[in-house]
């Protein structure tokens, strides 16, 4: 069965962004010249999804506004001629990308909550998610290559990469057994390991596929990590039942929630830039002698 929906958890407070997040969505923070919202969007729609939920909380309607068309503005660059052409198609393709609605999760009780927001949207069908700070960027769309996966084997799906030692206990951790290729099955898992607790140094990073049984075990499942209703707990469920299957995927993925990841993802996206990347490599070059 193809994939068609997409669910977008946005609602989180994106603490670890303030002061910049106190009223912008860190999935609005832009990498160059576009949202990371918009990369993920984006990356969902070359995947073959056609619906979309963004889950978004108060003070995230700028989120709708970005994917909406916006007449003021087309008509000013209509009436610039050939040369804002491109803008102007630009502009309008944003709104026209996918069957994007949103709901507002009213409380930030954690990912698991965000997601149980999606249930009569998804409805009986298999979904993916894909974390509204996580942006994978590659040649072959991440999402696109859950999906194969997912088709081959019928089973649950996340994207899974290596972290390092140091910093396993900040993510999820799972329990592997090697498939093939880059393919693993996956047989438990912890959220947020404490020291010595960890299975492996795989983490789930921001995509998963899965099915709707999803729903009733977030319903049912204590909070857990932080007092937050974790999907990882809830996968966790399906993983030692049936087994999930993860793939190392390939792409480089930028953490949007984290200052560190926002400049990795501003540089290495800006010096692929056909209009200035080697101008600001050159300029990258000089400023690095000067530290
Ligand atoms: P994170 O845990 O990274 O988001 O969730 P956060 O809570 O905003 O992070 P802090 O405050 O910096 O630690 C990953 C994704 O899930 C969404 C976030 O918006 C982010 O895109 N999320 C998280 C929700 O939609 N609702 C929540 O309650 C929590």
């Amino acid at each position: 069965m193809k994939i068609k929906k997409a669910v977008i958890p946005a609602a989180g407070l994106g603490t670890r962004v303030l002061p910049a997040t106190k009223a912008m969505p860190k999935e609005m923070i832009p990498i160059v010249d576009k949202p990371a919202i918009q990369y993920i969007v984006e990356e969902a729609v070359k995947s073959g999804i056609t619906d979309i939920l963004i889950i978004i909380s108060r003070g995230k309607s700028i989120i709708e506004d970005h994917f909406d068309r916006m007449p003021e503005l087309e008509t000013k660059l209509k009436a610039g001629g050939e040369c804002k052409r491109e803008l102007l198609n630009e502009v309008v393709g944003v709104a026209k990308l996918a069957n994007i609605t949103y709901i507002r999760q009213q409380e930030q009780n954690g990912l698991g909550h965000a997601v149980l927001q999606a249930k009569s949207f998804v409805g009986n069908e298999p979904f993916a998610v894909l974390y509204g700070d996580d942006v994978i960027i590659g040649d072959d769309p991440c999402l696109a290559q859950l999906c194969r996966v997912y088709e081959k084997y019928g089973m649950g799906v996340v994207g899974i990469k290596e972290v390092s030692g140091d910093h396993i206990h900040r993510y999820s951790s799972m329990k592997v057994s090697y498939m093939s290729e880059n393919i693993y099955k996956i047989t438990d898992m912890i959220e947020k390991p404490p020291k010595g607790k960890e299975f492996s140094n795989f983490s789930i990073l921001g995509r998963c596929i899965l099915q709707p049984e999803i729903f009733d075990i977030l319903e049912r499942i204590p909070y857990g990590f932080g007092n937050e209703l974790q999907l990882t707990d809830a996968m966790k469920e399906i993983a030692i039942k049936d087994g999930l299957i993860g793939i190392d995927f390939v792409g480089n993925r930028y953490d949007m929630g984290d200052k560190l990841g926002i400049l990795q993802a501003s540089i290495e996206v800006g010096l692929k830039n056909k209009e200035f990347g080697n101008e600001f490599k050159a300029y990258l070059k000089e400023l690095v002698k000067t530290f």
